[in-house]
C-alpha cells in the first residue's frame, strides 16, 4: 500500500471528539484558543499576536493544499458540544509515503488526553486508509507534555536537533520522534 489521496476532507469520529474539515465559521474560535501565548510559545508556525483576519487566512489555505496531496488537517471538535478545542493534521511528503503531525489544544481544554485521543486516531487514519509509511513529528525539547503525547502514541525518540530553530530570537532545541506502520498499534 503506498499513499493515496482521499477524495474528500475526512471526518473521524472518536469516542470523546470528531475531527472534521475546518470552516470558515470556526475562525473566531481559532483566534480565540490559538491566540492564546502558550500556543504560539511552543509551535513554530503559529503567530503571536493572533490578529484579526489570520484565522480565515489560514483556514482559506487549507483546500487547495489539500487537492495537491500535501494536507489533512482537521479542526478537534467535542462530540458532545461541538466546542472546537484544537487542531491537528498531517503534512504529507508525497514521495516518500510520509507525513509529519501536528497538533495544538486550547488551554482550557489540556490534560484531559484529547489530544492522545486524536492524535490516535489521525496515525490511524494516515496508516490505514492514506497508505503511509511513517509519520514524523518533533517537539521543542522544553515541551514535555507534547514529547509525552508522542510517547503516549507510540512514537518513537530519534534524535535531539540542537538549536534547530529560532523562536523570538532564541535558538530552540527540537526533539524528532518517528512511527512506522509496522509498529502502528490501534
Ligand atoms: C501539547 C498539547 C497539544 C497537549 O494537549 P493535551 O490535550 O493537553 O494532551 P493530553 O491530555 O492528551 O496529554 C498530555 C500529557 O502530558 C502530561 N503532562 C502535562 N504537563 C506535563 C509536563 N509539564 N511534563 C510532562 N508531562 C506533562 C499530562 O499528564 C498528559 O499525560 P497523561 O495522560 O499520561 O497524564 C497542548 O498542551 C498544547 O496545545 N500545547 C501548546 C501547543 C503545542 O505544544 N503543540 C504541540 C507542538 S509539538
Amino acid at each position: 500500500m503506498t499513499y493515496t489521496k482521499p477524495k474528500e476532507r475526512p471526518t473521524i469520529e472518536t469516542e470523546r471528539l470528531i475531527l472534521r474539515p475546518f470552516c470558515l465559521t470556526d475562525a473566531p474560535a481559532v483566534q480565540k484558543l490559538a491566540g492564546d501565548i502558550e500556543i504560539a510559545r511552543n509551535t513554530n508556525a503559529i503567530p503571536h499576536p493572533y490578529e484579526d483576519g489570520m484565522a480565515e487566512e489560514w483556514i482559506g489555505t487549507h483546500q487547495a493544499k489539500f487537492e495537491e496531496g500535501k494536507l489533512v488537517n482537521f479542526a478537534n471538535v467535542l462530540r458532545e458540544t461541538g466546542q472546537l478545542i484544537g487542531a491537528i493534521g498531517l503534512v504529507v511528503a508525497i514521495e516518500d509515503d510520509r507525513a509529519e503531525l501536528g497538533y495544538w489544544v486550547g488551554k482550557p481544554y489540556w490534560n484531559s488526553g484529547y489530544c492522545t485521543e486524536a492524535a490516535r486516531a489521525v496515525l490511524d487514519y494516515g496508516f490505514n486508509v492514506m497508505g503511509l509509511n511513517l509519520i514524523n513529528a518533533h517537539h521543542m525539547s522544553r515541551n514535555a507534555t507534547s514529547g509525552k503525547v508522542m510517547q503516549k502514541i507510540g512514537m518513537k525518540h530519534i534524535a535531539t536537533l540542537p538549536q534547530w530553530i529560532k523562536k523570538w530570537g532564541e535558538f530552540v532545541d527540537l526533539e524528532l520522534c518517528v512511527i512506522m506502520k509496522s509498529d502502528f498499534k490501534r
